[in-house]
């Protein structure tokens, strides 16, 4: 396993990187989400996010879309927007890449109270602002889609970088 940007503990990254061929077989079953691209695993306070096991030759373009948003979501955290902190891209001996970020604890849109929907969009609203004036174009990104409302903290979040860029 090759570590190609964060501070993150490389021992715990490199039982993340074999926890990763345990979900994917099945062998051990952590909460998942898996979307287009890829899958997102959640550990403790963690979620690594990985493309599907599969061909190395995509695994490059895969790389650079995780390093792009491990940069997007550390730009975003320094003018305080609020993301999962990003704690490191790793490359296994297979080739996969995968992102270590912190667990965001977020309620989806459409199961938000009616008075928790106001102050999400409220602060959809500002945080977009904040991240457009330092130059940022959002990618797809709405408040049902790619963002969550930590009711505890009663602060939206932002999350998937993918499509993100800084200009
Ligand atoms: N840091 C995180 N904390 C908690 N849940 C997350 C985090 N990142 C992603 N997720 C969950 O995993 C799902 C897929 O992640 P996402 O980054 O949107 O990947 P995709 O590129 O597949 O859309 C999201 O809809 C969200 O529910
Ligand atoms: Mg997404």
């Amino acid at each position: 396993m090759k570590q190609i940007t964060g501070d993150f503990d490389i021992k715990i990254a490199r039982n993340y990187a074999d926890l990763i061929n345990k979900c994917s077989s099945g062998e051990i079953n952590f909460e998942e989400r898996s979307g287009a691209e890829g899958v997102v695993i959640f550990c403790g306070d963690h979620a690594i996010k990985h493309p599907y096991p599969g061909d190395s030759k995509i695994f490059n373009g895969r790389l650079n879309g995780l390093i792009n948003e491990f940069n997007i979501g550390k730009g975003l955290e320094d003018i305080g927007v609020n993301v999962p902190k990003m704690h490191g891209v790793y490359v296994r001996d297979d080739e996969m890449p995968f992102l270590i970020m912190g667990r965001l604890n977020i309620t989806d849109f459409e199961k938000l109270s009616r008075k928790e929907r106001q102050e999400a969009i409220k602060q959809y609203a500002e945080q977009r602002v904040i991240a457009e004036s330092a130059g940022y174009a959002p990618g797809d990104v709405n408040y049902e889609t790619n963002c969550g409302f930590g009711r505890k903290q009663n602060k939206l979040f932002f999350y998937d970088f993918t499509d993100w860029r800084k200009n």
